[in-house]
């Protein structure tokens, strides 16, 4: 099922069932382990991030007090590059946005019962008609979707394990941000919390 919010804003509930959720909670568990979950830290004052991340792609976003909001091709821990990003994802993207070219970031979010994102934008790729894929997996939270301006009226959807999420224009610089989890509202992580996937096409492509 295929629900348009409001122009701009896509949402597919539960598209991914039970069985797509474990195999992607799988991949993500395999590239966890090579490229750990991080704290990052806000720009200038150096504030920790209650939300844990890591990313799969060529590229990921990351963020420290000295060097700010940016895309970098390696892990600020390991220094490794990123792993891959599972053909499930691409072809999921392939199949709900239809659009070239690819993704070249997946961010991992991962919030704990106390974690949260305030209202932001995704501002840092260089390619802002790309759509912004987003998958939960997990406990239930409350997405805040705003305008394209913070000071816009924002309304909340409950996201729940398997959902999927799309931002295209004309809201694809929307405000958005998580207020909070529902923590123990699913069984998928065998710890608990939430994890958020959103894919991402970063520079302009061919
Ligand atoms: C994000 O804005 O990066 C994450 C949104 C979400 O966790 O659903
Ligand atoms: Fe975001």
């Amino acid at each position: 099922m295929e629900i348009e919010i409001t122009p701009g804003c896509r949402y597919f509930p539960e598209f991914l069932n039970k069985t797509s959720q474990r195999l992607l909670l799988d991949h993500l568990k395999k590239a966890l382990h090579e490229a750990p979950l991080f704290y990052p830290t806000m720009p200038g004052t150096g504030k920790v991030f209650s939300v844990r991340m890591s990313n799969m792609g060529e590229i990921g976003w990351v963020s420290d007090k000295e060097d700010g909001y940016r895309y970098q091709d390696t892990h600020p821990k390991t220094k490794k590059s990123w792993p891959q990003m599972p053909d499930l994802l691409h072809e999921l993207w392939q199949e709900l946005t239809g659009f070239t070219p690819q993704p070249e970031a997946c961010l991992i979010n991962y919030y704990n019962a106390s974690a949260r994102m305030g209202l932001h934008q995704d501002a840092d790729e260089r390619h802002l008609q790309a759509p912004i894929m987003s998958i939960s997996l997990g406990d239930k939270a409350r997405f805040r979707l705003g305008g394209l301006k913070r000071q816009d009226p924002t309304r909340t959807l409950i996201l729940s394990s398997g959902d999927i999420l799309i931002l295209e224009p004309p809201l694809r610089m929307a405000y958005h941000g998580i207020d909070r989890i529902v923590p123990g509202s699913s069984r998928l992580l065998n710890e608990g919390g939430r994890f958020n996937l959103t894919m991402r096409r970063i520079t302009p492509g061919p």
